[in-house]
Order: C-alpha cells, then sequence, then structure tokens
C-alpha cells in the first residue's frame, strides 16, 4: 500500500491539456489527456475543475461559464483520463470533445482517498459514474484489491470492464451481475470478512447506506461526496457541508471525507 499524503497541489492557473482519445463505453465516456504542464502524481480521489475552450457558454443554449468538477479515472505519466456521463450542458459539451482538441483545466485539486486502516484490506464501492475515482485508487492499490460495482443497465455496467480482476457487478434491472444493489453486495462481503476499510463513490442515497452501514458493523470507510463546486480551491464556498464538527468546504477539505465525520451523506440542497 502505497497511499500516504492524499493532497498534490495543483499549479496555481488553468492551463490546457491535448485530448488524445475519446472512448465511448456504453452510457459513459472516457476522455483521455495529456497534461504536460500539471503534475504527474495526482492523488486517487483527488479531482480538476474542467471546461473546453469553445462553445462553453454564451448563448442561449450554452449555460455553463464556470468549470465542472470530475475526480481523474486514471493518471499515468501526464496521461489523464475522465470518465463521465453526460447529464447537462457541461458534461454533454465535454463528451463531445475529440482528439487534438484543448481541455481546459485546473487541478488536482481536494484530498483524496486516505491509507485503509492497518490490518484490514480495502473494499472499493462504486454506483455509477462513482465508479471513476475508484479505478485510479485501484491502481495504486494493485489489482488484489476488490471492487463493488452498481449500475442501473447493462449500458451502464460497460465501465466495469475498466477495472482490474473480476468486479462484482450489481445492476437495477439484472441486465448484467446480480439484480440488487450494491450495498446488498457489500453487507455479504462485510459479514464474511469484517476486517475491511470501505473506500464508496457514487450517488447520495448509496453513500448514506454505505455509511449507515459501516457504523452499524464499525467497519472504516470513506466516501468521495458530491457539491456544487463553482471555483474548485475554497473562494467561493458553494460546496459547504455539514459535519459533525461543523461546515466545511468539501472542495478544500474532501471531497473524500471520513464516514464516521457526517451525520449524513445527503445534503438537501447541496449540489444536485
Ligand atoms: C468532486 C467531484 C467529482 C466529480 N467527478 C465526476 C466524474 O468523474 N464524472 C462525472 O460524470 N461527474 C462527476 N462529477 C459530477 C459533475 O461535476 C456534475 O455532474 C456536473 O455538474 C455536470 O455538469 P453539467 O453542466 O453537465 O450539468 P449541470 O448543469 O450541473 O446539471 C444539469 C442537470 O443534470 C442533473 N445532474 C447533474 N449531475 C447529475 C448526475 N451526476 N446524475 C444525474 N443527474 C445529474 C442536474 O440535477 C440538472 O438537472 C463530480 C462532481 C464533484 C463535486
Ligand atoms: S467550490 Fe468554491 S469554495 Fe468550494
Amino acid at each position: 500500500m502505497k497511499l500516504t499524503e492524499p493532497r498534490t497541489l495543483a499549479p496555481p492557473e488553468r492551463r490546457s491539456a491535448r485530448v488524445t482519445a475519446v472512448e465511448r463505453l456504453g452510457a459513459y465516456v472516457l476522455i483521455g489527456a495529456h497534461d504536460s504542464d500539471g503534475p504527474p502524481d495526482p492523488r486517487p480521489g483527488q479531482f480538476y475543475m474542467l471546461s473546453t475552450a469553445g462553445r462553453w457558454g454564451g448563448g442561449a443554449d450554452e449555460r455553463p461559464y464556470l468549470p465542472r468538477a470530475f475526480s481523474h479515472a486514471r493518471a499515468r505519466e501526464g496521461e489523464l483520463s475522465f470518465l463521465l456521463e453526460a447529464v447537462g450542458p457541461g458534461t454533454t459539451r465535454l463528451a463531445e470533445l475529440e482528439s487534438g482538441e484543448a481541455l481546459e483545466l485546473v487541478g488536482p485539486l481536494g484530498i483524496g482517498w486516505r491509507a485503509a486502516r492497518d490490518g484490514t484490506r480495502p473494499l472499493l464501492v462504486g454506483g455509477g459514474i462513482g465508479a471513476a475515482p475508484l479505478l485510479c485508487l485501484q491502481d495504486e492499490l494493485g489489482a488484489d484489491a476488490e471492487a463493488l460495482l452498481g449500475f442501473r443497465s447493462a449500458d451502464h455496467a460497460q465501465a466495469a470492464a475498466l477495472f482490474a480482476g473480476i468486479p462484482a457487478v450489481a445492476t437495477d434491472d439484472g441486465s448484467v451481475g446480480r439484480q440488487a444493489l450494491v450495498t446488498d453486495l457489500l453487507r455479504e462481503q462485510l459479514d464474511a470478512d469484517p476486517a475491511t476499510t470501505v473506500f464508496a463513490c457514487g450517488p447520495p442515497p448509496m453513500l448514506e447506506a454505505v455509511r449507515l452501514l459501516c457504523a452499524e458493523l464499525a467497519v472504516p470507510a470513506q466516501l468521495a461526496l458530491e457539491s456544487g463546486m463553482a471555483c474548485g480551491f475554497g473562494a467561493c464556498f458553494g460546496c459547504v457541508v455539514p459535519t459533525r464538527d461543523g461546515y466545511i468546504r468539501l472542495c478544500v477539505d474532501g471531497p473524500v471525507l471520513e464516514a464516521d465525520a457526517l451525520a449524513s451523506a445527503v445534503f438537501p440542497g447541496a449540489g444536485h
């Protein structure tokens, strides 16, 4: 296990990376970009604020002016990849990028995954696009780090192929893997071996279910959370979320938080 310092500092300004590959993966798009001016070692669980140089706001149908936050899915020798689903104007525009175009970015930002508790095995738990920051975590931990992945459908479950080994997959419609919630798979795993640290990312209700289950079984868990982020580096306070110790800015003190720090992983009114 190499995880030590989970924060790599970002260069202080926006820069351009060159898009090197765009791959459709069912419901998702995997964008590769060569970030020659950025640090080569973003920590798994950190994120970047992304935008495009052209057609990023300015017209009635072009709402984004602010960049959008994305975890890097992989980082290898200056080559970053981002896994995204087109759910709104920003993600739709990013999904239209082509090889050779510029991807504007700021990052890496935030604090990523911390090391697993001593004497426990890491278990990665992803829901939908929440698989993204678990990919680079598995790259770092090694293929032995098992992944449990939940998806809506077979189209979304294509992202499972990016993981090493054979991740356990659950789908809502049973079209791939088990027809179950990923938290059903998690409960079975924790019942079998509670000496586990859980690393989870996914939609807020899934993260809340993971938090409650891990609290019930006294299993340490880290949750990568989402909140609406306007700046990504602590200036706007748009991303504040409540913790047991008061409000924090998720972009600088997260996005990965210890589950114990939270009274809930669902933040009414925050983000989406
Ligand atoms: C730290 C961090 C890391 C993130 N990493 C990733 C990542 O790796 N890949 C990725 O695809 N996204 C990621 N996101 C989420 C992404 O930043 C948002 O989905 C983004 O706001 C989308 O921008 P947009 O302009 O396309 O849509 P917006 O204008 O922000 O939203 C448009 C509409 O889409 C809905 N919407 C927004 N997000 C979602 C969603 N996730 N699912 C369903 N509906 C949604 C909104 O409710 C709204 O109705 C991350 C967010 C954070 C904070
Ligand atoms: S996004 Fe601006 S302070 Fe966190």
